[in-house]
């Protein structure tokens, strides 16, 4: 057991809610409608599915409570006699207003050059051999946006083995797994052996996939080299050198469109997502897949300027890390952060083969936050 948290809780100044200082410095203020908005009592929240019960959008602003006891926590007594009890852990776990960091937690940036030296990488064998390996690896695809695994077996199908222990493989209208080969009649650019930029997949999809694996099955063509690189180092560094570019990119939003005998899938998104604090949620990225900008006339030259000026910092080698990669390889990366391409290859010098299949991102960080868990009980503490 823990010892209990220190801790000092009163009733704010205001009178409107409580007010707590923690013993490790810092403190936090609790307005009482919100308290009351997440009593924890199973009257309030059904004990199994933990969704409210209760329908307390409603509530009065500045709703009291009749009686407060702060004796090792919260317990409060409102006018119609509910009564509501908080530990000091869970308030402490769930303040308002502690988000500070405008990088999503666990995450560092990085170049091509800083992380060649200490490739994220892992053996298939050690995330199959336990949970702590599975979570060393999903740490390890948070904190860069990718790793890469090695010792997948060679042959058409294993990727999604690899994928299914994230979860569940989010379809595209390249089907449930794609297979990235030089062929005759190609539905995308990645089916021909060309140069492909650095790019995200699928941007003209509302709900873009997520986490994409690339498995190496096959790989005897000349040429070919893998690239991957971190977009949102690359958009904070358009921010500092070039800031009306970067607000450009941030709010113009970009029609892109993909369409073939079967399929229609256009949106309209900016090239870099930003949340209301500024922090980035997503690049959109893939000039191949750009429908005619349908922007005002006189737009359209600063926002080409705004976008040359984005990728001439996408194409620094500084920021680019290239791979080679070899049978038995999968680079599996975050297609929001993460943009990926390749060289040119040979089709004639020898084949070259990768299947690729995504997991939709929530669905990989539900895997990775409950398995942080361990055991602790998400309902009350
Ligand atoms: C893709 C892609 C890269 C490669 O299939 O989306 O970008 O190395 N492929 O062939
Ligand atoms: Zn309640
Ligand atoms: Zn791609």
């Amino acid at each position: 057991m823990e010892p209990p948290l220190e801790h000092t809780l009163r009733i704010g100044p205001s009178g409107e809610g409580l007010h707590a200082s923690w013993n490790d410095g810092g403190s936090s203020d609790f307005p009482f409608i919100w308290l009351r908005d997440n009593c924890l009592c199973t009257e309030c929240r059904h004990p199994q599915a933990w969704e409210r019960t209760v329908d307390t959008v409603l509530l009065d602003v500045d709703i009291r409570p009749s009686a407060v006891d702060l004796n090792g926590g919260a317990a409060l007594v409102w006018q119609d006699g509910h009564r509501s009890v908080f530990s000091s852990e869970w308030l402490r776990t769930h303040a308002p207003g502690r988000r500070t960091s405008l990088t999503p937690p666990g995450q560092t940036l990085w170049t091509g050059s800083s992380i060649r030296e200490d490739l994220p990488e892992i053996d298939l064998a050690s995330i199959e051999a336990n949970d702590a390996g599975l979570l060393r690896w999903l740490r390890m695809i948070r904190h860069h946006g990718f790793s890469l695994v090695r010792g997948v077996p060679r042959r058409v199908g294993a990727v999604v083995d690899v994928a299914e222990t994230i979860g569940p493989i989010q379809e595209t209208n390249f089907g449930r797994t794609f297979q990235v080969r030089s062929k005759p009649d190609p539905e995308n650019l990645a089916f021909t052996p060309v140069k492909l930029y650095a790019h995200t997949d699928v941007p003209n999809r509302r709900g873009v996939p997520g986490l994409q694996f690339l498995h190496c099955i096959e790989f005897g063509a000349d040429g070919g080299e893998s690239l991957l690189l971190d977009g949102y180092l690359a958009a904070s560094r358009l921010r500092e050198r070039d800031p009306e570019a970067h607000a450009l990119l941030t709010s113009v939003a970009v029609p892109y469109r993909f369409q073939d005998d079967h399929h229609d899938i256009g949106n309209r998104f900016p090239v870099i997502g930003v949340d209301a604090d500024g922090g980035y949620t997503e690049i959109r990225f893939n000039w191949a897949l750009a429908a005619p900008l349908d922007l005002e006339p006189d737009l359209i030259r600063p926002f080409y300027r705004a976008l040359q000026a984005f990728v001439g910092i996408l194409r620094d080698p500084d920021l680019e890390l290239m791979i080679k990669m070899q049978p038995g390889d999968c680079q599996v990366f975050d297609n929001r952060r993460v943009l990926h391409g390749r060289a040119a290859f040979d089709p004639n010098s020898g084949s070259r083969h990768l299947e690729g299949c995504y997991v939709d991102y929530d669905d990989f960080l539900s895997r990775l936050l409950t398995l942080e868990r361990e055991g602790r009980n998400f309902r009350t503490s």
